[in-house]
């Protein structure tokens, strides 16, 4: 049995009690939002007011180097200097997509990892009046652009390939300046380094930072794709075996650190402070793995990357647990920087199409604070025999961030406004099961605190009209590349969204 039940299950009343007191509230009759929800976290006032957009990519759509473009919603990002407001009502930008590491359902591909430009026409609707589902593409409406693929060290491309084996670390010399820790490759036969990439943020240079499931490692890339240096976690997170030595495999758990495919999976920059927060999908093997709630949060200072990157906080994160009673914990697939010590979580079941079952029970773009929270970083707890909570349960010695439930993505009311749907059938207006990219821009001056939240599906790469590493694949169904765009108030997060998409 898990001793974290109870409190869960108090947060569980604390936010009925919440979404309660807001439905009793009035909502003006044009209001859309029927009805708003507000929560109030460290005092401060947040209000997910409803879905204003949905997007659609075929499932067979195919990009430049002849790959289909599949599951591109494991990171999204809006290209710095692209968003704008036109006069008609509409907002135009271009959006940054990152795919994992391809069609792997059967076993995992020498997939280059790549990211892709999708250029897009906001037109936020706000009616309450149910649009057809065809009619509903309209209102976010994406056009492909071009694709960037990655290479590491001497020009060497980057495979999806899973990680048998390792590259000692490397001192830096002549062109790459800077150290590698020890790297994941997939064969002494492929050597080449192994990404599978989950977390994104585009810096306003043009450089963009990735994060990866295998490491757990980020990587910063150039414009043009290429690795320039690595940041390696705390010595807790790496996966490690019986004897402490490292083993990259997703195969198999390691004996601690990250739980194999439960890597990095969340990415954001505070642009004020030049603060990276990486967070990892699910707890640690010694932490509990999949059957603990309690996650970690790492913070880096990239104000000099060129000649470190210290690790300067670390915090415990409580995942929320599926109201199905199963008592399974919903994993994080991402997590955006909304302001100090605030930040909004996506967390979610496998359910919806292409998932595992067609009946979404918790989906959801929550909120945590770490306000409160204790920091541990360079402490005992980043060595692999001091858990944070073993078999689960949190050490006394620790404060976990306050987590509060946010946005559904399976509102049914919102979801029938787009001619969307959860639960049978199980077609494409069935809401996809794997979300994993979040990303914010300004409604505008009418309403400063609001913002358009985007966020987009992992498909998977399942399409019956298949392309991967050139050769032609059936998966047997055809799970589209969907989009969502929700409008949210956020007080406090007015001046990094600006600061990071480079608006005025
Ligand atoms: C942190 O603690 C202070 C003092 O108890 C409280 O006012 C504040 O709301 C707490 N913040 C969060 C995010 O829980
Ligand atoms: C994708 O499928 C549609 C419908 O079957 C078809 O019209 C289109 O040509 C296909 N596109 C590609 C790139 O295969
Ligand atoms: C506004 O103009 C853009 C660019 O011409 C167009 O794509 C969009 O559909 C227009 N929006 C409205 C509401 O007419
Ligand atoms: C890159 O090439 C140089 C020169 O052949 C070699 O010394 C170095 O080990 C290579 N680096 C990697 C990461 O393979
Ligand atoms: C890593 O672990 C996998 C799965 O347990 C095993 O097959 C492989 O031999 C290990 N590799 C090394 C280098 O120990």
């Amino acid at each position: 049995m898990l001793h974290h039940l109870p409190s869960l299950l108090a947060l569980y009343i604390l936010t009925i009690l919440q979404v309660s007191g807001a439905l009793s509230v009035p909502s003006p009759v044009q209001d859309a939002f029927s009805p708003a929800v507000s929560v109030s976290l460290g005092g401060v006032t947040y209000v997910s007011k409803g879905l204003v957009g949905f997007g659609r990519i075929p499932s067979n759509f195919t990009e430049s180097t002849g790959d289909t473009l599949g599951g591109i919603g494991s990171a999204i990002a809006i290209k710095p200097g692209s968003w704008k407001e036109l006069s008609n009502g509409s907002f135009t930008g271009t959006l940054i997509v990152q795919p994992d590491r391809g069609f792997n359902v059967e076993t995992t591909v020498d997939y280059q990892a790549r990211r892709h430009e999708l250029d897009f026409v906001l037109t936020p609707y706000s009616d309450s009046t149910p649009l057809p589902f065809e009619q509903a593409q309209k209102t976010f409406v994406l056009t492909y652009k071009n694709t960037v693929l990655y290479f590491e060290r001497n020009n060497t491309k980057t495979s999806g390939l899973d990680p048998s084996t390792i590259r000692a670390a490397m001192p830096g010399v002549g062109t790459n300046p800077l150290a590698d820790p020890e790297m994941p490759i997939a064969s002494t036969r492929e050597p080449h380094l192994s990404v599978d990439a989950e977390g994104l943020v585009a810096n306003v240079d043009g450089t963009f930072w990735t994060s990866d499931e295998y490491g757990p490692y980020i990587y910063l890339f150039s414009a043009d794709g290429h690795l320039v240096q690595t940041i390696q976690p705390p010595a807790a997170i790496l996966p490690k075996d019986k004897k402490r030595n490292i083993n990259f495999t997703a195969n198999a758990d390691p004996k601690t650190g990250r739980a194999a495919n439960q890597g990095f999976e969340g990415l954001t920059l505070d642009p004020a402070t030049s603060t990276l927060y990486a967070i990892l999908q699910s707890a640690t093997i010694q932490d509990g793995g999949e059957d603990s709630i309690y996650t970690r949060l790492f913070a880096y200072d990239i104000s000099s990357p060129s000649t470190s990157v210290p690790l300067i906080g670390e915090w415990v994160v409580p995942l929320p647990v599926s109201p199905s009673g199963n008592g399974k914990v919903e994993a994080t697939s991402e997590i955006h920087f909304v302001s100090e010590g605030v930040f909004l979580i996506l967390s979610r079941d496998g359910n919806g199409h292409g998932g595992s079952g067609d009946n979404i029970k918790y989906k959801h773009i929550d909120l945590f604070s770490i306000e409160n929270a204790t920091d541990i970083h360079g402490t005992d707890f980043d060595s692999p025999s001091t858990p944070v909570a073993p078999k689960g349960k949190l050490s006394k010695k620790i404060v976990p961030a306050t987590y509060l439930s946010f946005v559904d993505y399976a509102d049914t009311t919102q979801l029938a406004r787009f001619g969307l749907h959860n639960g049978d059938p199980d077609d494409n207006t069935l809401l996809d099961a794997k979300w994993e990219s979040l990303a914010l821009a300004p409604v505008g001056d009418s309403a400063p605190n609001d913002f358009f939240l985007f966020t987009a599906s992992d498909n998977d790469f399942l399409t019956t009209q298949g392309v991967s590493v050139g050769q032609p694949y059936n998966a047997g169904e055809d799970v589209d590349n969907q989009f969502l765009v929700f409008q949210v108030m956020l007080p406090g997060a007015a001046a990094n969204v600006k600061t990071a998409l480079e608006l005025r």
